[in-house]
C-alpha cells in the first residue's frame, strides 16, 4: 500500500495513529483536571515504565489535556549528559516565560500581575531569555539563587495566582531519573508544600522504572506525593487494537493468520507494533495484508528495529560494558543477578559497580531491586542473541571505547 498513506508512528514520542489504552492513567489525570477545577487538591503523576512503552506519549497526551484546561505549563526533558542544574533551570524558566505571555492578553487579577513579576525574576536570576511580561520584577522573590527556596517562591505565587481561576501550575518532566539532585528534590520539596498547603501545582513525571526509587532516595516522602502509574505493554486486545483500527480507518484490513504473526512478533510492545504495522502496510498490496505480507514484514521491521532502535543503545556502551551487556542476555529478558552476571564476566562482584553504574547511567539497564540488574530496552537480550557474531568487540565501529 502506499507508504505515503501510511498511518503508523514508529518513533520516540511520536504520537500513535490510535491512542490505544491507558484509559486508567488517562481518567487518572482527567480527575486531577476536574479536581482542580472544583478548587480541590490531589497528587501529581508519576509514569514509569521501560523503554518504547508509549510514557512520552501519555505524557504529552497529559500536557495536551492541561492546556485545555488553561493551566499554566511547562514542559522539561532532563538530560543526563547536559550541562545539568543551571541548563534544565534555564529551560523551566525559558518555557514558563513563554506559557505566562499568553495570560498576558487576558485580564489579570493583581495576584496574577505578581505572579508575573516573581517568573520574571527567576528568569532573569537564570539569564533564560529576554522575553518580557510588561511587569516589574518581583525583587526578592524567587531569585536567591538558591533552587529549592526559589522554586518554592515561584511554585507558591504562581500556583495562588492560578488557584484564583481554578486553575493550576504544571510542570510535566520526560526522562526525570535523569534530572540533577539538587532540581530534583527542588521539584519534590514544592511539590510537598503545595500538597500541603493546597496549592495548585503539579509534578506530571515520566521515566524509566527505577524513577520512583530515584525520587525517594531524593526525598524519602515522595513516596506518599504522586500517583505512580506503571506503563506496560498493552493486553492482546489492546494491541489489536493499535494495530487494526489505524488501517481499517483507511479502508485495509489484515487477514487473522497476519494478525497473529504480527501481533507475536511485536510481544505487546507499543513501539514495535509501530514498527511492524509500518512495514506490513508498505509490503501489501491492495487493501489486504496476507500471512505472507506479513512474514516479509516481520523480517523487514526486525532488521528495521536492529539496524536502529537496538543497535543506537548497543553503540551507545563501550566494548567493556558490552561484554556485561551479553552477559545479562544469557538470562533472556531478565533480570539478571548481578552476582551471576559479574561470574559470567570472570569478575569480583565489587569490579562489575563501575559498568553497572555506567550503563545505568546511560539509561541502557536499571535495577529492579537490589542485587538485580535488568534492560530497560525490551527485547535486547534476544537483539544481542541474534546478533551474537556482529557483536564482536573487534567488530565495534570505534563508537566507544574505554
Ligand atoms: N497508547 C499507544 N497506542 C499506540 N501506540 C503507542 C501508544 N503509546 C505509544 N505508542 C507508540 O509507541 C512508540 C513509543 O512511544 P514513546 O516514545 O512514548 O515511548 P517511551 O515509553 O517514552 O519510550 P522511551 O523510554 O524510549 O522514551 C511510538 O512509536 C508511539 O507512537
Ligand atoms: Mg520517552
Amino acid at each position: 500500500m502506499l507508504p505515503e498513506q501510511n498511518p503508523y508512528s514508529p518513533g520516540s514520542g511520536r504520537r500513535p495513529p490510535e491512542l490505544v489504552g491507558r484509559t486508567g492513567e488517562l481518567e487518572a489525570f482527567d480527575t486531577l483536571r476536574a479536581r482542580v477545577a472544583n478548587g480541590l487538591g490531589d497528587r501529581g503523576v508519576v509514569l514509569t515504565g521501560l523503554r518504547g512503552v508509549g510514557k512520552t506519549v501519555l505524557l504529552n497526551e497529559m500536557h495536551r489535556m492541561a492546556d485545555r484546561s488553561e493551566w499554566l505549563t511547562v514542559r522539561i526533558e532532563a538530560r543526563r549528559d547536559e550541562t545539568g542544574a543551571r541548563a534544565v533551570r534555564r529551560a523551566l524558566a525559558r518555557e514558563l516565560v513563554v506559557s505566562a505571555r499568553k495570560l498576558t492578553r487576558t485580564r489579570m487579577t493583581a495576584r496574577m500581575r505578581e505572579a508575573l513579576g516573581t517568573i520574571s525574576s527567576f528568569n532573569a536570576k537564570v539569564g533564560a531569555t529576554g522575553i518580557e511580561l510588561g511587569v516589574d520584577l518581583s525583587l526578592g522573590r524567587a531569585d536567591s539563587g538558591d533552587a529549592e527556596v526559589d522554586l518554592l517562591e515561584l511554585v507558591e505565587d504562581v500556583a495562588l495566582a492560578l488557584g484564583e481561576g481554578r486553575r493550576a501550575f504544571g510542570v510535566f518532566v520526560d526522562e526525570m531519573q535523569d534530572l540533577d539532585s539538587e532540581t530534583m528534590g527542588a521539584l519534590i520539596a514544592a511539590q510537598h508544600a503545595a500538597n500541603q498547603r493546597d496549592w495548585p501545582f503539579y509534578v506530571i513525571a515520566a521515566g524509566l522504572p527505577n524513577l520512583p526509587r530515584v525520587l525517594t532516595e531524593t526525598r524519602s516522602y515522595a513516596e506518599r506525593l504522586f500517583n505512580y502509574r506503571q506503563i506496560g505493554k498493552f493486553s492482546r486486545e489492546d494491541a489489536t487494537q493499535a494495530l487494526r483500527e489505524p488501517a481499517e480507518r483507511l479502508g485495509a484490513e489484515y487477514s487473522p493468520d497476519a494478525l497473529e504473526i504480527l501481533l507475536d512478533a511485536a510481544g505487546g510492545y507499543p513501539y514495535f507494533i509501530q514498527e511492524y504495522g509500518q512495514a506490513a502496510w508498505n509490503l501489501a498490496g491492495d487493501r489486504l495484508v496476507s500471512g505472507a505480507d506479513a512474514v516479509a514484514a516481520v523480517q523487514y521491521g526486525t532488521e528495521q528495529l536492529d539496524s536502529g532502535f537496538f543497535r543506537s543503545r548497543w553503540h551507545r556502551a563501550t566494548p567493556s560494558e558490552r561484554r556485561m551487556l551479553r552477559a545479562m542476555a544469557v538470562d533472556g529478558e531478565g533480570p539478571s543477578p548481578t552476582a551471576r552476571v559479574a561470574q559470567r564476566m570472570a569478575l569480583q562482584p565489587s569490579s562489575l559497580g563501575p559498568y553497572r553504574a555506567a550503563l545505568i547511567n546511560k539509561g541502557l539497564v536499571y535495577a529492579p531491586e537490589h542485587g538485580q540488574i535488568a534492560f530497560t530496552v525490551p527485547g535486547m537480550a534476544a537483539y544481542v542473541d541474534r546478533h551474537h557474531d556482529d557483536l564482536d568487540d573487534a567488530a565495534d565501529d570505534g563508537a566507544a571505547t574505554d
